[in-house]
């Protein structure tokens, strides 16, 4: 995890009241696809599937496991609980499951740190 504290260095927010928060140094995912933050007193997860950052809530939907303790491949992430997994574009969930999709946040890299859009989640899929 993280240690480095929330900066609230860049507090430009939209008109939604979204603002971009810093989340870690580009170094923390260097050597890790899942790398969980605390970030504006949210427990979020940072997913580096090939060169594509994402973040999402940390907390299964489910039955609330530990989503980074599961693992990432082709753009899923896979809970480590009952193996549903989440599209990490949009947080939809996998098929047969009666639970909503994560929440899926944009991410951008500002010089060495990376930041996690906050206020306004990019969706929490509901099932289909
Ligand atoms: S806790 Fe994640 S699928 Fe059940």
């Amino acid at each position: 995890m993280c240690a480095k504290p929330i900066s609230e260095a860049n507090p430009a927010s939209a008109a939604d009241g979204a603002r971009w928060v810093h989340a870690c140094g580009r170094d923390a995912l260097a050597s890790r696809g899942l790398v969980p933050v605390f970030v504006a007193g949210r427990h979020l997860l940072l997913v580096q599937d090939g060169t594509t950052l994402f973040a999402v809530e940390r907390a299964c939907p489910h039955e609330g496991a530990d989503l980074a303790l599961g693992h990432c491949a082709a753009g899923r992430l896979h809970c480590p609980r009952h193996q549903a997994w989440f599209s990490l574009t949009d947080g939809a969930v996998s098929p047969g499951w009666s639970f909503r999709g994560l929440e899926t946040f944009a991410t951008r890299h500002v010089g060495d740190d990376v930041e996690i859009r906050i206020g306004h989640a990019l969706g929490a899929k509901p099932v289909t």
